[in-house]
């Protein structure tokens, strides 16, 4: 690969995704390489948030209800085809992952009867594993913490190792939050049902990143974040996932009017709705609603192949800047080499990854630090160019070879 400026200049001039970086907000001169944690501002957003506040909001009053009542099924429909590979009526925004984790995980559970161990993955992002602790704890079940490298991810030898007849759900990231690492998630999704068990992915580092194409691997649940590649912005609400044909046989343990059928006869009891509506719960957030749209839109718009395509291009760059220019500083790679075995991010070890990430904020680059010891770079494919990761590592090398980051402290003081 020729690693030269120019060559990155003219990968941008080949890209087919590029005008979409003109479609965001970019006040700023920032390299900024975590748009897996929060995407930026599409230009669209502000007019789309102002519209439902001055218009329906400031005018319409209570009236407007009757265009945002069908919004979390809309949007969800937007994500379905747009996103996610999944039908109509299969894709509900609402509440935040980690509520919608609960919801499945517990419907989940309730149809498995006479199963009592969930799974999931030790390496697997805190939440994930705090709800199927809690979980567990509650309904007395026994948890199974998988084992999963932590740059590689999950060995499907592993995985199969691990299920059994008394195995009601698994769950399990399609992007690993650390290293990036890709399972074959068709493979994995066959391994828990052979075992006769239900799959429920998290799908916040895949969702804008890579296809995931829910219908065809036939998952079965599913969440996720939309404020990382969805560009959705802070707090939006989330996605959830249910199959069609399982969405009448589960029921979710929040029994809100939302969920309700036949909402405003204000019935005497929980009956809940047919279809991904039973999966709501209360009042969902207009606002947040109308960013997630104008972000799904963008995402829809690009594609998610060449969005992916292009996440692999600008990782690959990542990797071949790190083993050129980091390595020889002790630098390792901490994500899959092979760039269809991973998301759009890269993660690097080295030592003084906390000092090394403190001394490229201030050098204009904006990483994430993750534990133990990783600078993860997260290039977005939707805004982030080629010659914005050549710059990142050209001073990523430069804080190295000066020693730049020996200045900063070594603990961190608060988690950000
Ligand atoms: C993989 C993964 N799952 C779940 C979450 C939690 O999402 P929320 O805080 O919106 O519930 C995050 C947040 O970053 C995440 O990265």
């Amino acid at each position: 690969m020729d690693l030269s400026r120019a060559a990155a200049e003219a990968l941008d001039a080949a890209d087919p995704l590029a005008a979409f970086r003109d479609r965001f907000v970019i006040a700023d001169d920032a390299l900024y390489l975590d748009g897996n944690s929060l995407g930026r501002l599409p230009r669209d957003t502000p007019a789309a948030l102002a519209r439902v506040a001055e218009e329906q909001w400031g005018r319409g009053l209570v009236g407007s209800w009757s265009s945002w009542i069908g919004r979390a099924t809309e949007i969800g429909d937007l994500l379905a085809a747009g996103v996610l590979g999944a039908r109509p009526g299969e894709v509900l925004v609402s509440d935040s992952t980690s509520v919608d984790l609960y919801k499945l995980l517990v419907a989940g559970a309730d149809a498995r009867p006479g199963r009592d161990v969930l799974v999931c993955c030790a390496d697997d992002f805190p939440t994930d594993r705090y709800l199927v602790a809690g979980v567990a704890q509650a309904r007395g079940m026994e948890v199974r913490e998988i084992a999963a490298h932590i740059d590689e991810g999950l060995d499907l030898d592993v995985l199969a190792a691990a299920l059994d007849e008394r195995v009601a759900v698994v769950v399990l990231s399609a992007v690993a939050y650390r290293s990036g690492a890709l399972p074959d998630l068709a493979a994995v999704t066959r391994l828990v049902h052979d075992a006769g068990a239900l799959v429920l992915w998290d799908l916040s580092h895949a969702a804008g990143a890579v296809p995931v194409e829910l219908e065809a691997i036939g998952a079965d649940l599913a969440v996720g974040c939309t404020y990382k590649y969805l560009n959705g912005g802070p707090g939006a609400p989330a996605f959830l996932y249910v199959r069609r044909d399982l969405a009448d046989e589960l029921r979710q343990p929040i029994w809100g009017w939302f969920g309700q059928r036949d909402q405003f006869a204000m019935g005497p009891a929980y009956d809940p709705a047919p279809g991904i509506e039973r999966f709501g719960v209360g009042t969902p957030p207009v606002l947040g609603m109308a960013a997630v749209e104008v972000g799904a839109r963008l995402v829809a718009e690009a594609g998610i192949d060449r969005l992916a395509a292009k996440g692999r291009a600008l990782t690959d760059l990542v990797v071949a800047l790190a083993d050129e220019w980091l390595a020889p500083h002790g630098v390792v790679l901490a994500s899959p080499r092979d760039a269809d075995r991973r998301g759009s991010h890269i993660s690097l070890a080295h030592p003084q990854a906390w000092q090394l990430t403190q001394a490229l904020v201030d050098r204009g680059v904006v990483p994430d630090f993750r534990t133990p010891d990783r600078v993860r770079l997260g290039p977005a494919p939707l805004y982030t160019r080629f010659v914005d990761v050549w710059d990142a590592m050209d001073r990523f090398r430069a804080v190295l070879a000066e020693g730049a980051h020996e200045a900063y402290p070594t603990e961190r003081a608060r988690v950000t």
